[in-house]
């Protein structure tokens, strides 16, 4: 077996999508290794499920920091000398500072609740819902110093169904999110999915528009 990929994961909630990478490694479908789980929340309950599989967790409480560059300093110090190959933000609720996204070029990954470059940001089911909107869905991209605006990578897309309430457009994408994100890492563990100079690479063809999740 090759050298697995190595792993820096950003939480700052429930970390459904930490277990289900986690559960990719446990089982064999994914080739990583997740060097540490970082929170901005302690009470994060991700923090309970890392620990529950023995991995290292690191707290870095947004209230001890008043000042954004403070805390991005912390926290990309921590991850330099960790030095993972990827960083990948499953639920991370804090914006990263330009600054901290180039020490990471292209080695960050994060994964949205819409059909990116549709709804940006915070709320996306609830404003899909009233739009009127009669798809919605995810998209796993590199992140860029603009906020969810990097090279998508992976989408996926289901129905808006009549009478659907913005936990039933939720439900319905947590659950395609629980196997993009192992999906997306097997790539790039395997090397099917390549990353320069902030292009990506599927197969080594240039990915020109985003891969459909096939679901
Ligand atoms: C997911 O819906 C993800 O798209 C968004 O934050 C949520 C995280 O959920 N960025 P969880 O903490 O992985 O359960």
């Amino acid at each position: 077996m090759t050298k697995p990929i190595t792993l820096a994961i950003l939480i700052s909630g429930n970390g459904s999508n930490l277990q289900a990478i986690i559960d990719a490694i446990e089982t064999g479908q994914l080739n990583a290794e997740i060097m540490a789980v970082v929170s901005n929340n302690p009470e994060a309950y991700g923090l309970v499920r890392a620990t529950r599989h023995n991995l290292h967790t690191w707290v870095i409480d947004d209230r001890d920091y008043n000042s954004r560059k403070h805390y991005d300093d912390v926290l990309r110090h921590y991850l330099e000398t960790i030095g993972p190959d990827y960083i990948v933000l499953a639920g991370f609720m804090r914006i990263l500072s330009p600054g901290f996204i180039d020490a990471f070029e292209h080695r960050i990954l994060n994964i949205h609740p819409s059909l990116l470059p549709a709804y940006k940001g915070l709320n996306t089911y609830q404003r899909a819902l009233d739009n009127a909107e009669t798809r919605h869905g995810v998209s796993i991209h590199l992140v860029t110093a603009e906020l969810d605006a990097g090279p998508i990578i992976l989408q996926a897309s289901y129905d808006v169904e009549a009478g659907d309430r913005a936990e039933d457009l939720q439900r319905r994408g947590i659950q395609l999110e629980h196997r993009m994100f192992p999906q997306v890492l097997s790539w790039l563990a395997d090397e099917r999915l390549t990353i320069k100079e902030g292009q990506v690479f599927y197969d080594q063809a240039l990915l020109e528009q985003p891969i459909q999740f096939d679901h």
